[in-house]
């Protein structure tokens, strides 16, 4: 049966890509599927262990989920550091993923920067605590921005691996489920994961350049629309975007070599719900004076009710820390469970 996992780190504030990149997919998947979101704050300890406000920025990024209309009670919403079996199992995982595997990381390349040696060991094992997040719900599909995605085949590495080291002992204890791999059929206990990525709005790029991505950490404030900017922040981001002397083409591939341009209709679609060819079709042959007012129409009409939301439920932490506390008690049944079997198959001792 199909289970949907996501988490978010409480840094910062979050920006366009997170909310078209990730959370709006969030929304989306929860109609036909039984999904778990997860605001991940022992993630947010890897690169700086100190911050004065994590508790209110899981609280915010908290108000965000449900302001965008997770519903907490179909699905589960929680804080990571409450479920302690994601932990149990990254050490676990600590185990069975390997050095070189987390050195390949690019994520972690940019984080670590040069001096590497003196990174945190959190920050180099960071995808094991992703890949136990996901897996000790053995959760089957994962929506993400494209950023995410190696990722995402660490976690299936881990899993194969798992898979492949314990295979006797899964077998052996019934723990397995049939899974196909390649032209053979393999008794495994993980499942491998599926990435849900795409859409026009999967990489969202800085609005100052085109070449990198909007995040949150990118010094200028002018590089990202952040979900609380009001609507006069947000139209003047949006006029001082960086752009290029043409007209918008009427055809997808009149964007190669206009990162800028393809990322603002990429946002428009995004936004819109839309494809490129369809916002091409309306706006082709206009310039930029007439399509970036339109876009920040666009945008403070999608994102103000959001934005006025978050803020109503940011005025009463009792409850958002009842949906945590609820969320995870629930999902710490199912983490338990997975434990449990999982104990079992290495054959650490338990009751
Ligand atoms: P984080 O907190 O950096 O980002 C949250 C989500 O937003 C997406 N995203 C973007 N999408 C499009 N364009 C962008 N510019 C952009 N920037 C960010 C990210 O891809 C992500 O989906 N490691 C994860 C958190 C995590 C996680 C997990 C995710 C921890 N455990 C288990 C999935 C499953 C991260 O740092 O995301």
């Amino acid at each position: 049966k199909p289970l949907v996992f996501s988490g978010v780190q409480p840094t910062g504030n979050l920006h366009l890509g997170n909310y078209l990149g990730a959370i709006r997919k969030f929304v989306a998947l929860q109609d036909s599927n039984d999904c778990i979101y997860c605001v991940v704050d022992l993630h947010s300890i890897t690169a700086q262990l100190v911050h004065d406000d994590l508790a209110s920025q899981t609280r915010s990024i908290t108000a965000a989920f449900l302001a965008a209309g997770i519903d907490p009670k179909k699905h589960i919403v929680f804080n990571q550091s409450r479920v302690m079996q994601h932990a149990e199992l990254a050490w676990i995982f600590n185990c069975v993923a390997r050095i070189g595997w987390m050195n390949r990381m690019t994520q972690f390349k940019d984080k670590a920067g040069k001096d590497r040696e003196n990174a945190s060991l959190g920050l180099l094992a960071y995808p094991s605590l992703m890949a136990a997040d996901i897996l000790v719900y053995r959760a089957t599909h994962v929506p993400v921005g494209d950023d995410q995605k190696q990722h995402l085949e660490l976690t299936r590495d881990i899993a194969q691996k798992f898979n492949n080291d314990f295979s006797a002992r899964i077998a052996e204890l019934g723990l397995g489920v049939e899974m196909q791999m390649g032209d053979e059929t393999v008794n495994g206990f993980f499942p491998l994961t599926e990435p849900i990525i795409g859409g026009p709005a999967a990489r969202v790029m800085s609005l100052r350049d085109g070449s990198k991505k909007m995040s949150k950490s990118d010094p200028s404030d002018l590089s990202r629309i952040n979900l609380t900017d009001d609507a006069d922040t947000l139209s003047k981001k949006i006029k001082k975007a960086k752009t290029d002397p043409e007209a918008l083409p009427g055809e997808v591939d009149g964007l190669a070599g206009r990162p800028e341009a393809d990322n603002l209709v990429g946002i428009y679609a995004g936004l819109a719900d839309t494809t490129r060819e369809a916002v091409l079709k309306e706006f082709g042959g206009q310039q930029f004076s007439v399509f970036k007012p339109a876009l920040a129409d666009l945008a403070v009409h999608k994102l103000a009710p959001v934005a006025d939301e978050m803020r109503r439920l940011i005025a009463d932490p009792g409850h958002i820390d009842a949906v945590l506390r609820d969320g995870g008690e629930r999902a710490g049944a199912i983490a338990e469970e997975t434990m449990h079997s999982v104990r079992d198959i290495i054959g650490l001792l338990q009751d």
